[in-house]
């Protein structure tokens, strides 16, 4: 489904497009990039990009946008799985352009995705994992509202070792609450 752009100054979320949709083996050919990520072990070719970016087009389940900074594309952003029947999904943030991290554009890219959530659609919970160990992560979705549920630990195995990632949730009500005044 195609989502409608989303706002706030420099920081944008613009429905992808296939040239952004190209980008993406580039960027999480980089470990930093990819290393928090769930499919750390896969890098798509730009074949399967295109083919994950037509059944994302026609899903009736995902909106996923582009994220953009100063008029360039950054990174993707995504509301996925969504049971329309519980009001529920899970996001997902990705900033593959390094060059731009931590000058709060993950934060307000998660703040506008919200809002699209929970103003345009009938959502009442966004779900995330956050690897313990991403503190980026960590802060940007604490920064947007999400509540921290609890560990899962060792969820993901990796580099010959477990990896703890926290569940973490926002309801419609904490994040107006959180943003309001
Ligand atoms: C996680 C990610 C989206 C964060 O985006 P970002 O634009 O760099 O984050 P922000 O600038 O909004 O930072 C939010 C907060 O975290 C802090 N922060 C960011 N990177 C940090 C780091 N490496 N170490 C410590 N603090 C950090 C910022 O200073 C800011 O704190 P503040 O609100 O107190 O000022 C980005 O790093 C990324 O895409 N990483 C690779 C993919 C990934 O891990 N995605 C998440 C999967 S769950």
């Amino acid at each position: 489904m195609r989502p409608r752009t989303m706002v706030d100054k420099e920081v944008s979320l613009a429905p992808i497009t296939i040239e952004t949709a190209r980008m993406f083996p580039k960027w999480v050919d980089d470990q930093e990039v990819a290393q928090f990520l769930a499919h750390y072990h896969h890098i798509p070719d730009v074949t399967q990009e295109e083919e994950w970016f037509k059944k994302v087009i026609e899903s009736n389940s995902d909106y996923v946008w582009e994220i953009r900074y100063q008029d360039k594309a950054v990174g993707i952003s995504g509301i996925h799985q969504i049971d329309w029947i519980n009001g529920y999904a899970i996001t997902g943030t990705i900033i593959g352009d390094k060059t731009v991290w931590k000058q709060g554009i993950g934060k307000k890219s998660m703040i506008l995705r919200a809002q699209f959530a929970f103003g345009d659609l009938p959502i009442r919970m966004l779900e995330t994992h956050v690897f313990t160990a991403n503190v980026a992560s960590m802060k940007a979705t604490d920064r947007c509202g999400y509540q921290t549920v609890g560990p899962i630990p060792g969820r993901y195995f990796r580099q010959g070792k477990e990896w703890e990632v926290m569940l973490k949730i926002l309801t419609r009500q904490r994040f107006h609450q959180f943003h309001s005044g």
